[in-house]
């Protein structure tokens, strides 16, 4: 017989070595849950206040429409405008003229880009009661009397869209770029910013188109388009810029 059962044996609590108390898994659970709930009543408390207890909720009074006339296209469009409403939405949803496009609605895609007096501006960045007063031209202006414009038959001939979801944006964006570079505006890949440089290169296309995302990869094309134009001579558009412009860019 082993010396530990002999004193199991004896009879005498004393002589018996007294083992740690361990709780049971149960038991440990039990008062962990109880501890939990304890914890948790005042936040409880807090989420069944009645109305009475709780402070006042800050309203935000709505803003009702009002009558915003823009000038699309040569044509003034009166619409029931909330001022929250951006330009894209008042182009598209109100004044139905769906060919300019939403990609990312936060103004990084291009595919929303219009013309504000000649201007490119993302439509989807900018409220549309921030232009009234402005000649905006959408894809949908682009054209006269029905005939296509330089740019837009150059992107036709040289292939330069395939789904076409970018292409208004792109559009407007290539009229614009062209109006810019007559007027002298410099981008961050000219050599010298203070005079106008001497031609248009690829690089210039491309990091002035750069705004404008492409997810079908025509950019080969869009760049081939737009030199096209450029080299033509022709006017990209009809859209005159307002001579102010190079202060408000
Ligand atoms: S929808 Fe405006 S930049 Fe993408
Ligand atoms: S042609 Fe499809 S996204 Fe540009």
């Amino acid at each position: 017989m082993s010396k530990h059962n002999e004193c199991q044996d004896s009879g005498d609590p004393a002589a018996t070595p007294q083992k740690p108390v361990q709780p049971s898994r149960r038991r440990f659970l039990q008062s962990a849950a109880a501890a939990a709930t304890v914890g948790a009543a005042p936040h409880l408390r807090a989420q069944t206040q009645t109305p009475a207890e709780a402070p006042p909720a800050q309203a935000n009074p709505a803003v009702p429409p009002r009558p915003v006339t823009l000038t699309i296209n040569g044509r003034a469009y009166t619409l029931q405008l909330e001022p929250r409403v951006t330009l894209l939405d008042a182009l598209r949803e109100y004044a139905g003229l769906m060919g300019t496009k939403k990609g990312c609605d936060r103004g990084q895609c291009g595919a929303c880009t219009v013309l504000a007096d000649g201007r490119r501006i993302n439509s989807c960045l900018t409220l549309a009661v921030m232009h009234e007063g402005e000649n905006l031209t959408t894809v949908e202006g682009l054209a006269t009397n029905n005939a296509l414009s330089p740019m837009q038959r150059a992107f036709i001939e040289h292939d330069a869209f395939q789904c076409g979801y970018c292409t208004p944006g792109q559009l407007c964006s290539a009229t614009a770029l062209l109006n810019e570079f007559r007027n002298g505006t410099a981008s961050t890949v000219t050599a010298d910013v203070r005079r106008r440089p001497p031609q248009l290169s690829d690089d210039e296309i491309r990091e002035r188109m750069s705004g404008n995302i492409c997810r079908c990869g025509a950019y080969a094309n869009i760049v081939a388009a737009v030199r096209a134009v450029h080299d033509g001579g022709g006017e990209s558009s009809s859209v005159t810029v307002k001579p102010d412009f190079h202060r408000n860019v």
